[in-house]
């Protein structure tokens, strides 16, 4: 028998608890995301949820705006059936879509033409500078003029900055109690060999291999590529609006 929504919804929690384990201001974050769409848009958009996972972004975007509409953009099968399994469609205001971005023709997925704001956390470090530039590009395509764009993610100090990048290494260091870096890593390494051994998922880990292996090693594009991509899309204010440390939103109007 199929698994049904509880199975899901547990590993959808695991989720949520892995990945705040390794970044403890995720949550003020997605809060401070939200309350720049609330201060950015009417009651009723259509927002685009880039590099989704399970949906962590869109469920709090749509429980904290009943009239909003949000398609979740990700690549990997086996997130994509957790955050199916888990949220549904939110009656029917949730959409999926198993799409690469930055790959040619990844818009043409979309099950809307227009949206009024694009968001993305912890992804877009994960694309390389051409897809990345690619991405924006066709972003300004698909965001009407005034919509907005939102990247919560590490945002790199630059080179020039080696003095800040030791100092939130040390906060790090702080936050973890001294603990090795890698063991931040320790609970989604964890999510992931039990996510392989469930034999609803298994099945999918084939497919994700064969997309991860066409995969760049952590990329982590610079704060001056995204600001430079987005400035070329056509978008007109672009700056970081909040920051702890390293991890930082970026905000684009078109
Ligand atoms: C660390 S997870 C974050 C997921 C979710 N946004 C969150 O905050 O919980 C990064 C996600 O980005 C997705 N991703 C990375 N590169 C991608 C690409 N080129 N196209 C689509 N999804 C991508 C991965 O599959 C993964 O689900």
């Amino acid at each position: 028998m199929a698994a049904g929504p509880s199975h899901w919804k547990r590993w959808y929690r695991r989720w949520e608890t892995q990945q705040e384990s390794f970044n403890p201001t995720r949550e003020a974050r997605f809060t401070a995301m939200l309350d720049l769409v609330q201060a950015s848009l009417p009651a009723r958009f259509t927002a685009l949820d880039l590099g989704s996972g399970p949906g962590a972004l869109s469920a709090r975007l749509l429980h904290r705006f009943p009239k909003a509409r949000c398609v979740a953009v990700d690549y990997d099968p086996v997130v994509l059936r957790v955050g199916r399994g888990a949220l549904g469609t939110f009656g029917g205001r949730l959409h999926w879509v198993d799409a690469r971005l930055g790959s040619p023709g990844w818009e043409r997925e979309m099950p809307f033409r227009r949206f009024d704001v694009a968001l993305s956390t912890t992804a877009l470090h994960w694309l390389e500078r051409r897809p990345l530039l690619r991405l924006y590009r066709d972003l300004g395509g698909l965001l009407r003029r005034g919509g907005i764009f939102l990247n919560g993610d590490r945002l790199p100090w630059s080179p020039e900055r080696p003095d800040l990048a030791r100092l939130s290494e040390r906060v790090r260091r702080v936050h973890f109690r001294g603990a090795r870096v890698d063991s931040e890593w320790a609970g989604w390494h964890r999510w992931w060999a039990a996510a392989e051994k469930d034999p609803e998922l298994a099945p999918l880990f084939v497919e994700r291999a064969r997309r991860q292996s066409q995969h760049p090693e952590h990329p982590d594009p610079s704060l001056s590529t995204h600001v430079l991509g987005l400035r070329r899309a056509g978008f007109a204010t672009v700056d970081v609006v909040w920051r702890h440390l390293e991890n930082g939103i970026l905000y684009a109007r078109r």
